[in-house]
């Protein structure tokens, strides 16, 4: 039988004059992983906190692993983890050392703080390292070691906030790992993210916010479908010829044309994509441009993430 672990309704929240969460609503199930997308602002972390009981909101209803966010937050917390944006780990102490201290902040007995850290240790992968400082960790190892201290009371529901931010790409499949690992023992996981391959990765379910409002909410594959259209991408070899690329482009294009100055290349998705690919190299002949590279390629999933935001969001967000 799957249950809900994690049920929002209409969750409104506003600071001020800004509504940071308007009508939100979102669902887990038990022992899925649900990743919260979306660009800076879009309201994750207020999510994330509401969850936690750390904030009020003004509207909407919440239940984490089945009591009310609002009327039983008491029970809530004893049910669920948080790691937040910053680590909370003591770079003095060791690994043990910051699990047991951890345990007993959580009012375990000595000894079951021990047998915690241990248990900990062993299943986040330090139990070689346990006994070093923790500022000698690698940013994956003092992650892992924050997602161990959030496991402490074996919480049913764990939430992340941005887990990988900041970790090189070994860090990050080290996080990945154990984040599988626990999802696997039965822990539902709440992870925000900006990262659509850290998604793809992890998640059971994608729920995409933006401005404090539900965008789409579909498994990753699903996701991945809806952004299926090839893309016809020009390489220019004189940057000044872009802006001629662009229009030839952007003739055929079907969703928005992009300039990548860095890369000296203009892209954009493409309907009937042999079509296109064959009337934007006839225009690059007829007007005798000179170019490096041009053909078709798969979407990559940041580029589908941000057709799926939309360009006024980008604008406005610079
Ligand atoms: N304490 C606060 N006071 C005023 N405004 C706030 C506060 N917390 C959040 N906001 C605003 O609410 C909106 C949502 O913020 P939130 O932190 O939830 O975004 P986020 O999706 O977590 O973004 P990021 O990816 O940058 O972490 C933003 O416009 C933010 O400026
Ligand atoms: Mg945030």
């Amino acid at each position: 039988m799957t249950t809900t672990t994690v049920e929002a309704v209409n969750l409104g929240k506003r600071f001020k004059d800004t509504a940071a969460l308007d009508g939100f609503d979102l669902s887990a199930r038990s022992g899925t992983v649900l990743g919260l997308l979306g660009p800076n602002g879009a309201g994750k972390t207020t999510t994330v906190r509401i969850l936690t009981t750390l904030l009020r909101f003004d509207t909407g209803s919440a239940t984490v692993a089945g009591f009310d966010v609002a009327r039983d937050a008491r029970q809530v917390r004893r049910r669920i983890g948080l790691t937040g944006q910053q680590t909370a780990v003591d770079e003095v102490l060791t690994a043990r050392q910051n699990l047991v201290l951890f345990g007993r902040l959580f009012r375990l007995t000595k000894a079951r703080a021990r047998e915690r850290a241990d248990r900990l240790l062993d299943q986040f992968g330090l139990q070689d390292a346990a006994d070093r400082q923790a500022k000698g960790f690698s940013g994956g190892m003092k992650r892992r070691l924050d997602l161990a201290a959030s496991m402490i009371l074996a919480p049913q529901v764990l939430f992340l906030d941005e887990p990988t931010t900041g970790l090189d790409p070994a860090g990050r499949r080290e996080v990945w790992d154990a984040v599988s690992g626990l999802a696997a023992d039965g822990t539902t996981v709440v992870l925000t993210t900006h990262y659509l391959d850290e998604a793809d990765r992890l998640c059971d379910r994608i729920a995409v916010i933006d401005h404090g409002r539900n965008l789409v909410d579909d498994t990753p594959s699903g996701l991945k479908r809806r952004m299926g259209a090839d893309r016809l991408e020009i390489v220019a070899a004189d940057p000044a010829d872009l802006p001629a690329l662009h229009a030839i482009v952007a003739a055929v294009a079907d969703g928005e044309t992009v300039t990548d100055e860095a890369a000296s290349s203009v892209s954009a998705p493409v309907k009937e994509s042999v079509a296109a690919l064959t009337a934007a190299a006839t225009s690059v002949r007829d007007q005798d441009l000179t170019v490096a590279d041009i053909g078709l390629r798969r979407p990559t999933l940041d580029e589908a993430f941000l057709e799926l935001i939309g360009t006024d969001t980008k604008e406005e967000r610079r």
